[in-house]
Order: C-alpha cells, then sequence, then structure tokens
C-alpha cells in the first residue's frame, strides 16, 4: 500500500527520501513523487513505475533542499499514471500533499471546491486535500489542514507542506499509520518505521485523529479537534540489518531462512516445563477470566487467515473450546453473534490490515474481549486490542509472508498449550509438547538443507500454469498456504484443497499437466492420503508428495518426495510449510518474477 516519508532538517532532504521510499516499497505500489522545498519554492517530480524511475528522473539535479515529502503510490481512485501520483499541489502550487487511505465524500468535497473555483487536474481523491486546505488557508499552515481534515470522511494518513512555510511540514493521521521519528535537528515522518531507523530509534506513533507540526527542532501533537497531546516515546527496537537482505538475493529467502530464530524469539521466555504450560502475560487474562472462555472467534486475512484455521484444529483438539475462524473483510459486515464467554482473537502480521483492524473495532462495540497476535510493535491493532501476543518475528519485508505465519503458528500453539493445561490436558502431555516445541527451530532448519532438491523440483515445474494442493487435517490450511504462496509470487494459479474433497470437483483437472502437492504426513489420516495419491497417479498427474522421513513406501507412488522429521501431529504444519514456501520461491524466481514485490500486491493493506 501507499507510503510516505517527510523529512526536515539540516541534511539535504531530496536523498533521505527516496532512501526512505526505498525501504517502504516493500509496501507495493505503482508510481512514486516528491516535493522538496527549495529556495525558489516548491518543486515536484512525479513518475508512474518503480522508484528507479524517480530516481532517473532526478538524476543531474543539485537540489538543497532541507525539507521535503515524498510517496509511493498503491492506485485506488484512478489509474497508475505520473499524473494521478503523489504529491498533489493546491491551486496556487504552493501547497503539496501526499496522501494514505481513501476519502470517501472526495465526490461531495469535490464538487463543493468546484464551485468555489477551484480545478482539479487528476482523477483521484487525495488532490482534494490539498485544495481543501488551500481554501481554509490564511497564514496558518497547521491550522488550515486541522480544519481541511475536519470536513474529510474516510482513511488518511498526510504530510503537507507549503511554499510559505520552510520551517515546518504538517502530517495527520485517521486509519492510515503515521510515526514520528526524532532526531537531533531534524524530524522524520514515515508510514512505517523502516524508513526512520537509520536516522533515529527515537519515535512516537501518531494516534487516530491527530497531527504533528514538524519542525527542525521539535513536535507538536494535537488532536484534530485541537485538544494537546502529549507525546509518548518508544525506542525502536529493531536493528538496520534485520531489514536489509544480507547478502540473500531476495528478502522472502532471506525471511525464509530466519524462520527458525523467528519461532525460537516467539517462544523465548514464554514455555513453562515445571508446569508444563505457558507464559503469556501480554494477554492481560486472569486465570478465572480464562476459564471462562467458552467459544473463541479468530479473525484475519491471507495468510493470517490461514495460520487462524491451524489455530482451530490446534485449540478444538487439545483444550476443547469451540473455535470459529472468519475473514476480517466477512465478520466486520455480519452481525456476528458474540455472547458472554467469547474471546476474540485478531491476528495480523503489520497489526494495520483495514479489515482486521475493522472487525475488532466491530467485536469491542459489541462488547468482545478482543486479543491481537501481531508482529509489528505499536501498530494499530495493538494499541485498539485489550491484550496480545506479540510474535516477535523481526521485520517482515517481502510481501508473501513467511516468518510471520510461522511465528503466527508458534504463537497459536503458545495459547492452545496454556488453555488446553487449564482445562484437560495433563502435566505429562503438556511437558511433551513443550519438548516438542523447543525441537522445532532445530528441525525447520533442517528443513531448509533440502532446498536445493526443492529447486529441482521447482525447475521440473515451473512453466505449468495450475498446481493443486491437498492436505488432511492439521496439514489441510498449509495446503491453502501453499498454494498462495505459489500464486502471490509466480502468478501460477494454485488451489489448496481438503485431500477427500478433490473427488468434488478439482479432480476433473487432473491430467499430465497438473503438478499436485500432497502433503502426506504419517498421522491418522496418512492411509486415506495416499488413498487420494493412487487417484491422482490413476490420472496421469504428476504427485510431490511430502512425507514423514524413513516413509519409504511412498517413494514407489509420489514423482518427487520430499521428507520431513517427525514431530507431533499439532506441530506439522511449522515444518511442513518450509518447502512450500521454497518451492514457490523457486518458481517464481525461474519464471523472472519480481519475488518481494508480486505485481497488484501489497504487504499492508490498509484500505478495504
Ligand atoms: C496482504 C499481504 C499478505 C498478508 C495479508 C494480511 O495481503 O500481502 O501477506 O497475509 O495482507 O496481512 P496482515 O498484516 O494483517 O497479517
Amino acid at each position: 500500500m501507499c507510503g510516505i516519508v517527510a523529512y526536515i532538517g539540516e541534511r539535504t532532504a531530496c536523498p533521505i527520501l527516496i532512501n526512505g521510499l526505498k525501504r517502504l516499497e516493500y509496501r507495493g505500489y505503482d508510481s512514486a513523487g516528491i516535493a522538496l522545498l527549495e529556495q525558489g519554492g516548491l518543486i515536484q517530480r512525479k513518475v508512474a513505475g518503480k522508484l528507479q524511475m524517480l530516481e532517473e528522473h532526478l538524476k543531474g539535479n543539485s537540489f538543497t533542499a532541507t525539507l521535503g515529502i515524498a510517496h509511493t503510490r498503491w492506485a485506488t481512485h484512478g489509474a497508475p499514471t505520473d499524473n494521478n501520483a503523489h504529491p498533489h499541489t493546491s491551486g496556487s502550487g504552493d501547497i503539496a500533499v501526499v496522501h494514505n487511505g481513501i476519502i470517501e465524500n472526495f465526490g461531495a468535497l469535490k464538487e463543493l471546491l468546484a464551485r468555489k473555483g477551484h480545478s482539479f487536474s487528476t482523477d483521484t481523491d487525495s488532490e482534494v486535500i490539498a485544495h481543501l486546505i488551500e481554501e481554509f488557508y490564511d497564514g496558518d499552515l497547521t491550522n488550515a489542514v486541522r480544519l481541511a481534515m475536519s470536513q474529510v470522511e474516510g482513511t488518511y494518513g498526510i504530510a503537507v507542506l507549503s511554499a510559505n512555510h520552510p520551517d515546518l511540514f504538517v502530517a495527520a493521521r485517521h486509519g492510515s499509520p503515521l510515526v514520528i521519528g526524532l532526531g537531533a535537528g531534524e524530524n522524520l515522518v514515515a508510514s512505517d518505521v523502516s524508513p526512520i531507523m537509520e536516522h533515529t530509534k527515537k519515535v512516537v506513533y501518531l494516534g487516530e485523529r491527530e497531527l504533528v507540526e514538524v519542525k527542525r527542532d521539535g513536535i507538536n501533537i494535537s488532536t484534530i479537534d485541537n485538544v494537546p497531546v502529549p507525546p509518548k516515546y518508544h525506542e525502536i527496537e529493531w536493528d538496520l540489518d534485520q531489514i536489509e537482505k544480507g547478502g540473500f538475493q531476495h528478502f522472502m529467502l532471506k525471511e525464509i531462512y530466519e524462520q527458525h530464530t523467528a519461532i525460537r524469539n516467539c517462544m523465548r521466555g514464554r514455555l513453562n516445563w515445571e508446569e508444563g504450560t505457558a507464559r503469556l502475560n501480554g494477554l492481560k487474562l486472569q486465570l478465572e477470566e480464562l476459564l471462562d472462555i467458552k467459544r473463541i472467534i479468530i479473525t484475519a486475512c491471507g495468510t493470517s487467515w490461514h495460520a487462524a484455521l491451524i489455530g482451530e484444529y490446534m485449540i478444538e483438539d487439545l483444550a476443547r473450546i469451540p473455535v470459529e475462524v472468519e475473514y476480517a473483510s466477512e465478520f466486520r459486515y455480519r452481525s456476528p453473534i458474540i455472547d458472554e464467554g467469547t474471546l476474540l482473537f485478531v491476528i495480523s502480521q503489520s497489526g494495520e490490515t483495514a479489515d482486521t483492524l475493522a472487525a475488532l473495532r466491530e467485536a469491542r462495540r459489541k462488547g468482545a474481549t478482543v486479543l491481537g497476535i501481531c508482529n509489528v510493535v505499536g501498530s494499530s491493532i495493538t494499541r485498539e486490542t485489550d491484550g496480545g501476543i506479540y510474535i516477535h518475528a523481526g521485520p517482515e519485508i517481502g510481501v508473501a509472508s513467511t516468518k510471520a505465519f510461522t511465528s503466527q503458528v508458534t504463537a497459536l500453539s503458545l495459547i492452545t498449550l496454556l488453555l488446553a493445561r487449564q482445562r484437560n490436558m495433563s502435566l505429562e502431555k503438556g511437558r511433551q509438547i513443550i519438548d516438542a516445541m523447543r525441537r522445532l527451530p532445530q528441525q525447520v532448519e533442517k528443513m531448509l538443507e533440502q532446498e536445493d532438491k526443492i529447486k529441482d523440483i521447482a525447475a521440473r515445474y515451473a512453466d505449468k500454469n495450475n498446481f493443486l494442493y491437498l492436505g488432511r487435517g492439521m496439514n489441510f490450511p498449509v495446503a491453502l498456504e501453499g498454494a498462495l504462496k505459489l500464486k502471490e509470487i509466480s502468478y501460477i494459479h494454485a488451489e489448496g484443497y481438503p485431500a477427500a474433497e478433490m473427488k468434488h470437483g478439482p479432480i476433473a483437472l487432473i491430467d499430465e499437466n497438473m503438478p499436485v502437492v500432497v502433503l502426506a504426513q504419517q498421522d491418522q489420516v496418512y492411509d486415506k492420503v495416499i488413498s487420494n495419491i493412487q487417484e491422482v497417479k490413476a490420472r496421469d498427474g504428476q504427485v510431490i508428495a511430502l512425507a514423514t522421513e524413513g516413509d519409504e513406501e511412498i517413494g514407489h507412488l509420489a514423482n518427487h518426495v520430499i521428507y520431513l522429521p517427525k514431530v507431533p501431529y499439532h506441530l506439522t504444519p511449522t515444518v511442513s510449510i518450509i518447502p512450500l514456501q521454497l518451492l514457490a520461491y523457486h518458481v517464481a524466481v525461474l519464471r523472472g518474477c519480481d519475488v518481494d514485490r508480486p505485481r497488484n500486491l501489497a504487504k499492508s493493506v490498509t484500505v478495504e
């Protein structure tokens, strides 16, 4: 989704802004632009396409501005053209605005402003903001922004500068996150911490409907309604090398390889072997409250939704609490039944997904206790939930989620353990699970050693147009996630299915051109899955099986076998997803796709 960087200080703003945009590239975008306050006035450059195009455009200029705003746009209103790219300027050309989010009443505002003589030159909703600010401007930029934003319905994260104010810029947010970075004699604002952290680690997260006036020597935060807000300072915990590729060809590959560490970090300090349970103080729930839970709803989007499905299997099986999993986008518009005893979990890597945030608000409105499972510290979801668990996966830059997924599943295992031990699970069983969880990081690391073999399989099938992924039980959500990974980054059509359902439709598609990835670990449904493999083979399908190490029989049936270590049934997804991530990655690389920034996708979907 769109990204914002704004800078004011003593240094030349242009390279800082462009580098900042590079850090935000992972969010997904289709055009980029910059506005600088040069001595001669406000100048701007904006182009459709990759950031590189903007850099080309800026080549040869020696801008000296120490104040500027920049943007990467992910088109919602109007095609991704040079003209529709941000910044947008007011009629006089004196005010420039970059905007994330969607202005819902832009039509009405545009009409109103047109009647007052404003004329518009883009197809975007965002352009009205620049004109609206101009309309209210009487020499005080901050106040004009405040008045303008009080007229706006929808979501926004904005940064505004004016040719008449060389000593400040203004930013405001409602629905689209903004972080303020505080340096020495310089300050920044950005959509997330990644463009800020190479300059300073001291940040303030701008709250909902808040506005900040940013000067070289300080900031001034207030609400849109002009109530002063004292800043709450935070220290960024992530290091710069965590958001760099560190020798890997792509962030996605780096993040696949970080999974054993991420899982370890997620478990750190949370396993209590003595009592065979998990320690999750972040949930902020008392023992009695946990015992009162009669039903759990988990809501999320994309990969996080797949993690939620795994949570459903685990919690129902082991803690015997009924669990429902729902897409956040559906949940928010239904009238979900939330009665006493219903606990809601929202899962989100970014903590900013618009649908998940709306689902959380809807549930809270209905009186539910809502807990978050999030990665990004200080994100909107973490600030609006009653408590939760940070997965501690570290920054995830690749658009296709990998380490966040396995860390979310780890967090769900911890929750399951806690709830199950309070109910029917014995101390011995609890300890067995802890022991198995402790072995997981090493087993994941071992899986990564099979990369070359998986690469060979990828080469064999990279030219196919369709893939089918089959799994049962805990591995059905893994089949869904494996298929999602492939379609996200290689643009191959892929479907995940519960293996037995194949007979009710997908079997019609199977022929010698259909690779079928089958999760066939030795669990209680192993024999059934073997029958499904036979059905695929009988129709000349090409089977790539994921099997438990030591299972030699499957070698006679499948075209390729990837062996997985023996892990208890409830923990299998964490190891079985690894080869599927690597398969998707290598297929995409072989097809020449932009693995970290797949077309049309965004890392953090902050619009509906
Ligand atoms: C986007 C990303 C996915 C992610 C989903 C949910 O679609 O491309 O990778 O799974 O959003 O994001 P969240 O941050 O809420 O987990």
